[in-house]
């Protein structure tokens, strides 16, 4: 490879692996498995080693991972939440174990316990009272769970035994898989989106805002390490036996080793039970036991010298790729999924696996009747992550994506730096008019339950929903003993019928009647608008409260509004430009459903008469944040989560962080204390009072 080419490949890299950072940590959503990652990560270290001129001082190998979420508080970590340096061979172990002995060359013993996982924690305790939970952050700082971390029973609140005076406890917050299956079982039911591991469930849980919530997730904790002021305990596998008698738990998998051989039977004597384990593990970890041996061997920028995690491969197998298949979505998009011979794989048949889009299938370059390796992370759905190409076919050919739409036929579409194709006949393909229909009933849209995509599917076959506002002009008559049976699915093999019994149909027209009170923004949601999503339908509602208002705002007006960019704008326009959409919102005017935001937030008649305002660090009088954004809605306020020129003022808690006072302080933003917040929402007269 030359320097032009290591350079292009060392960008492509660094702007990958970035992506995948994004998305595991700050949307808890990985899209590739660990391995696939290490291997990305290890490719960019082993070029920019051969080629450190190009390194980046911004290089994602320098990082220790994970990004800030901004709506909890952000706390500095005590010491630096370090990660582990990772290995998928037994050869590196013993590498490891080289050049500890190289660092320190007295006796010592290593100690090995599992990898759990789940999220990293670091809890501290006062006077044996739990005071605070960070998570891992950046590294450097993380967001504070307190409160969140409090409801999770293995976590004790008050130490037992004769804890330190000071101790912070670091350890990994998982979720169980019993937890995790209800939860999802919950969730289908509630038409929401499935987490795709328990990690992302558990990561998920710690940044909901309310903790009632998360008590329900049934979370678990062990602790990994331990920091004291000063302390007589002089190795972790003493600390780890000590943590009991302060209330902790332990998945009793610890031992301690001298050698690489006793470290290889904890790890096979691991991977023969992990299929047991009532929780997911990805590895082991081994660590050097004594704390002074510890110290001696000491650290690099991102991970102690002295451990090592030994990663489990995800299992993977091999089978031939039969065919491809394209789906397509409720926005249009085109999906490339790749039929399989049937093969059985961690537990279930795999029949079939996403290709993704376009971009992931031709680098990929599968072609029919290639032999593909499929593997099975923590995700649901498996996916191919290469080719055998031994075993190619000579006469193979490349696969060529479709150029129109499996269902109905249109030229299929893709625009600049999509790498997805598109169906644009958004109006007549009908797996988007059903995907619609789906969308608008959805729980977190018009929350129309009893129908479901069954029913949804057998009504569209009927012609009696075309459009969303077709839902309320259906009348029992016309659905009383509708009955259907589909075919068994490759997913789950079952058939299933599906029909309109007395009591569903009664359900069903009673929800669509009270639908007809959901609040503006959701409707604005529910119309499924490409890119308009649950937070941006509510920042359209409050800055143009009425459907006449966003129908007739130009594009020049939506990309001022908060949140609002060129394709959301573009998408609105061209959404109310045409004339079906304009008679269907019509429609679902004249049906009663509420087509103005009469909420006191942009009543803009409250004492914050729709100042846009932001609140920042902890409050005495308020518990939790969403009591706050409630009393500044109430007020006629807008709560807002970021700081811009748009901002008219902060109401500064305590821990307000120093960079939100510079930049307030720059943008002239009034910043009021939580007292004089008080003051002002009880001075002033209240709505009806101004109203009238
Ligand atoms: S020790 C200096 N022990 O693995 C780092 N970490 O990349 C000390 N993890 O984010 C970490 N199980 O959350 C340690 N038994 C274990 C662990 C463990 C899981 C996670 C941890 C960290 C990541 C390290």
């Amino acid at each position: 490879m030359n320097i032009q080419e290591a350079k292009q490949q060392i960008e492509f890299l660094s702007r990958e692996i970035e992506r995948h950072n994004i998305l595991y940590y700050d949307h808890a959503d990985p899209k590739i498995s660990d391995f696939e990652f290490d291997r990305l990560l290890d490719e960019l270290n082993k070029l920019e080693s051969q080629f450190p001129e190009l390194r980046q001082p911004d290089s994602p190998t320098l990082r220790v991972g994970g990004s800030i979420n901004r709506n909890f508080k952000t706390i500095r970590h005590s010491s630096p939440m370090l990660s582990l340096s990772n290995t998928y061979s037994e050869e590196e172990v013993m590498d490891f174990d080289i050049r500890v002995r190289k660092l320190y060359e007295e006796p010592f013993q290593y100690v090995c316990e599992l990898k759990y996982d789940g999220v990293a924690i670091g809890l501290t305790y006062q006077d044996g009272i739990l005071t605070q939970a960070l998570t891992r952050g950046d590294g450097v700082q993380g967001d504070e769970v307190t409160d969140n971390v409090k409801t999770i029973r293995s976590i004790p609140l008050k130490l037992k035994g004769d804890f330190p005076g000071f101790l912070e406890v670091r350890g990994e917050i998982f979720m169980p898989h019993d937890a995790f299956n209800s939860l999802n079982e919950q969730r289908e039911a509630e038409e929401e989106n499935l987490f795709a591991n328990p990690r992302n469930a558990a990561a998920g849980s710690l940044k909901l805002m309310d903790s009632s919530e998360v008590a329900k997730r049934k979370l678990q904790f062990f602790p990994y390490g331990f920091i004291e002021d000063e302390s007589s305990i002089r190795n972790y596998y003493n600390h780890s036996l000590e943590s009991k008698k302060w209330g902790f738990t332990q998945s009793g998998f610890i031992a301690l080793c001298k050698t690489p051989a006793e470290i290889f039977d904890f790890i096979h004597t691991v991977a023969e039970a992990r299929s047991e384990l009532p929780y997911d593990i990805d590895g082991v970890v081994i660590k050097v036991n004594e704390y002074a041996v510890q110290e001696r061997i000491g650290y690099t920028a991102k991970s102690p010298r002295w451990a090592i995690a030994y990663k489990y491969k995800a299992e993977q197998a091999v089978t031939q790729l039969l065919g491809i298949t394209y789906q397509v979505g409720r926005t249009g998009a085109i999906t490339p999924v790749a039929e399989l011979r049937p093969v059985f794989l961690a537990g279930t048949t795999v029949k079939r696996a996403s290709l993704h889009n376009a971009d992931v299938m031709s680098s990929l370059d599968v072609r029919i009747g290639d032999y593909v390796i499929i593997e099975k992370g923590g995700e649901i759905i498996p996916k191919i992550i290469a080719v055998d190409l031994e075993q190619r076919k000579e006469e193979s050919e490349a696969v060529k994506f479709i150029s129109s739409c499996p269902e109905c036929g249109s030229t299929l579409t893709r625009s600049d730096g999509e790498s997805a194709y598109y169906c644009p006949d958004d109006l007549h393909c009908p797996p988007q008019i059903k995907g619609r229909l789906e969308h608008f009933i959805a729980r977190k849209a018009m929350k129309i339950e009893s129908l479901g995509e069954g029913k949804i599917d057998l009504l569209y076959e009927k012609g009696l929903l075309k459009d969303v506002s077709d839902f309320y002009t259906l009348r029992y008559d016309q659905l009383i003993g509708l009955e259907k049976t589909y075919p068994p699915t490759s997913e789950n093999g079952k058939e299933r019928t599906v029909s309109f019994r007395e009591k569903t149909v009664e359900n069903i027209l009673s929800a669509i009647v009270q639908s007809k009170e959901v609040p503006f923004p959701r409707l604005l949601f529910a119309l499924g608008i490409r890119h308009i999503g649950e937070t941006v339908a509510k920042k359209l509602a409050a800055s143009h409260p009425s459907m006449k208002q966003i129908m007739s705002a130009t594009y020049e007006e939506l990309i001022l509004v908060d949140d609002v960019g060129e394709k959301i704008a573009e998408s609105l326009t061209n959404f109310f430009a045409n004339t079906d959409n304009r008679s269907m919102v019509k429609r679902l005017e004249d049906a009663g459903l509420s087509m103005t935001y009469e909420t006191p937030q942009t009543r803009r008649f409250g004492p914050l008469k729709g100042s846009r305002i932001i609140a920042s660090g902890s409050f005495k009088y308020f518990a939790t944040r969403e009591e706050i954004i409630q009393s500044i809605e109430q007020n006629g306020g807008v709560y807002v989560s970021s700081i811009s020129s748009k901002t008219d003022l902060i109401i500064a808690g305590e821990n307000m962080g120093p960079a939100k006072f510079e930049k307030a302080k720059k943008l002239n933003i009034k910043i009021i204390s939580e007292d004089e917040y008080l003051q002002l929402i009880s001075d002033m007269p209240n709505n009806d009072q101004m109203i009238s």
